[in-house]
């Protein structure tokens, strides 16, 4: 279990990047043709953008991509003015055993409007002989005129099946026993994230093997049973057990306050929607609820405010 699964499990080639089918298929295309517009990746974190990015420039550039390949990050520490000269060097050279030169630039919306217009007229000046692969995050804080020289491919979350059977294939792979609702439970939490699901697991199987268990334990939040039965002991009038079930949830398994907070609220929301709790004893509570979420965020001592806002269920 050498190195990050992230990385290892990184799919090399289009045919195995799971899920955004569509755009596998334009990508393919290209490589078909062997040649490339200008391209914009747009799109949640850890999708494949960065993924699909390389693997297309090795199937596009065969045998020399190393040589003909620039992969620079736009929010990079050293300052955008070292990005551009990197930019300009690098396409001063004729590609070399390829028939153009790829330029992979990251977090483009980290860029300043001024930065972009700069990058916009080195993408004019060298037409000839590189094309450009732009990722981001949002395509809204991209300058119309970079929009525009750009045939956009916005990817999409992974859907839930699609993430478990990858994440079943990477387990097995590993020789990694895994319960079924640790799986599910990662799902939940990545929200369409490979990259995020892909890490949870591996943290999950470091701690011994893949249980629904060590998948809560690592990403520190409370188990949904957990949280219902603190609520029920403070609604049944028990504080002192109830506030023992909030300690131990908060340091045994380090659940921040916001996500204790959060979490008391998605409970107590469940209650109203199946009909176990009056909306009248709802409103009380969200109330409480609201004010102890925005005092954490401000700064107040989670465990003391959440005391408090047990005190209010009695
Ligand atoms: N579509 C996918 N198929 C298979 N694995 C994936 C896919 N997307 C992401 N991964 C996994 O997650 C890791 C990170 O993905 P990638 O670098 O492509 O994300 P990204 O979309 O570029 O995210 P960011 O916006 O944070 O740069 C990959 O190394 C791979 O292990
Ligand atoms: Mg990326």
């Amino acid at each position: 279990m050498l190195g990050p699964w992230v990385e290892k499990y990184r799919p090399q080639s289009l045919d195995d990047v799971v899920g955004q089918k569509h755009i596998v298929n334009r990508l393919k295309q290209y490589v078909e043709e062997e040649s490339m517009p200008n391209l914009m990746f747009t799109g949640p974190a850890g999708v494949g953008k960065t993924t699909s990015a390389l693997a297309l420039v090795k199937s596009i550039l065969g045998e020399y991509w190393r040589q003909n390949f620039l992969e620079l990050n736009a929010s990079d520490a050293r300052g955008i003015e070292t990005v551009r000269t990197d930019i300009k060097n690098f396409c001063r050279l004729k590609p070399v055993g390829a028939p153009f030169r790829i330029i992979f630039l990251d977090e483009v919306d980290n860029m300043t409007k001024d930065a972009q217009h700069a990058l916009r007229r080195e993408m004019e000046m060298y037409t000839k002989t590189a094309s450009f692969i732009l990722s981001c995050n949002y395509s809204s804080k991209i300058i119309d005129p970079i929009q525009s020289r750009c045939a956009i491919f916005r990817f999409t979350p992974i859907k839930a099946e699609e993430i478990a059977d990858r994440l079943k294939f990477i387990a097995e792979t590993e020789g990694c026993e895994y319960e079924d609702t640790a799986i599910t439970t990662i799902v939940n939490f990545a929200e369409g994230d490979m990259r995020k699901s892909v890490n949870m697991l591996q943290s999950a199987a470091s701690t011994g093997s893949i249980t629904e268990d060590h998948v809560f334990e690592v990403v520190s939040k409370a188990k949904p049973q957990e949280i219902k039965k603190m609520v029920n002991t403070a609604l049944m009038g028990d504080f002192m057990k109830s506030r023992d079930i909030l300690r131990e949830v908060m340091i045994l398994q380090g659940t921040s306050g916001e996500d204790m907070v959060n979490q008391i609220y998605q409970d107590v929301s469940g209650r109203v929607m199946s009909g176990q709790m009056d909306g009248d004893v709802y409103m009380n509570l969200i109330g409480a609820i609201a004010e102890t979420d925005f005092r954490i965020r401000e700064g107040a001592n989670p465990r003391i405010q959440l005391e408090a806002l047990l005190a209010k269920f009695l």
